[in-house]
């Protein structure tokens, strides 16, 4: 009798699952950071590895496999933060700043590139943020529909550990692509902007936030006036 009881909830639970895995299926399951703490993983991150099904992306992060310093600022109660990369690109000091926006899943964020015409999710999948931050990136360009994937790993310093560097292989593969074909960025030097007399390039300057709201230093997001 006990056992009937069992078989028949589990057949319930199963077909219930299946129900709500069907509503899922549209779009890919992919969970976040568990308790994804935003506050933590702003601030500086180096772009340490990157990987990509898109042949351009991986063509032109060969020409240039050199480590992406980035700064990720959130200003409190904006459902949005800028990350501003700077790099060396053809023998100058490039910025580029993007904007992020939050999305009601935690550790998932949505941006729109104009140059590719493309709307990027991108998601947190694991950070312990004083370290490293491992981010799915799955792209639409908009008139083709082609979809990409690109998988990158941030590192709060220039070298990474070999566990970590093998976690991120991992979640590489788990996506499909394969860890062979990886790129590691070089270290060459962090640059300024302005320094080799080129401006910097930013995409919507307006937006940037000051400069004083360094993770930290920003009051938390007080409960009830916002989101
Ligand atoms: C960021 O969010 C704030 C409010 O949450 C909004 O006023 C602002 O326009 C947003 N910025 C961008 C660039 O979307
Ligand atoms: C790099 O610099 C050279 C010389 O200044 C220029 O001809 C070329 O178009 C530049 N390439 C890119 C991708 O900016
Ligand atoms: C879309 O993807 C297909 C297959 O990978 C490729 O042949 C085609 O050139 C892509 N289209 C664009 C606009 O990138």
């Amino acid at each position: 009798m006990q056992r009937a009881l069992s078989l028949v909830s589990l057949l319930v639970l199963g077909s219930a699952w299946t129900l709500q895995a069907a509503h899922v299926l549209t779009e890919p399951l992919i969970l976040t950071q568990e308790n994804f703490d935003l506050g933590r993983f702003m601030g500086k991150w180096y772009e340490v590895a990157v990987v990509s099904t898109c042949p351009h992306y991986m063509q032109r992060k060969r020409g240039n496999p050199i480590i992406v310093a980035l700064e990720l600022q959130h200003v409190p109660c904006e459902d949005n933060f800028t990350m501003m990369g700077t790099s060396f690109r053809n023998g100058s000091c490039k910025q580029m700043s993007t904007v992020h926006g939050l999305t009601t899943t935690p550790g998932r964020f949505y941006h729109h590139v104009a140059r590719f015409g493309a709307d990027v999710d991108s998601f947190v999948v694991h950070s312990n943020y004083d370290e490293y931050a491992m981010m799915l990136l799955l792209s639409t360009e908009k008139p083709s529909g082609n979809k990409t994937t690109t998988v990158k790993l941030y590192s709060r310093n220039m070298n990474v550990k070999a566990a970590v560097l093998d976690d991120f292989k991992t979640l590489v593969r788990q996506h499909g692509l394969s860890d062979d074909t990886i790129i590691m960025n070089q270290n060459k030097g962090e640059c300024v902007p302005g320094e080799q007399g080129t401006k910097p390039i930013t995409t919507q300057p307006q937006t940037l936030a000051p400069k004083k709201s360094k993770r930290n230093v920003v009051p938390p997001c007080t409960r009830g006036g916002c989101w």
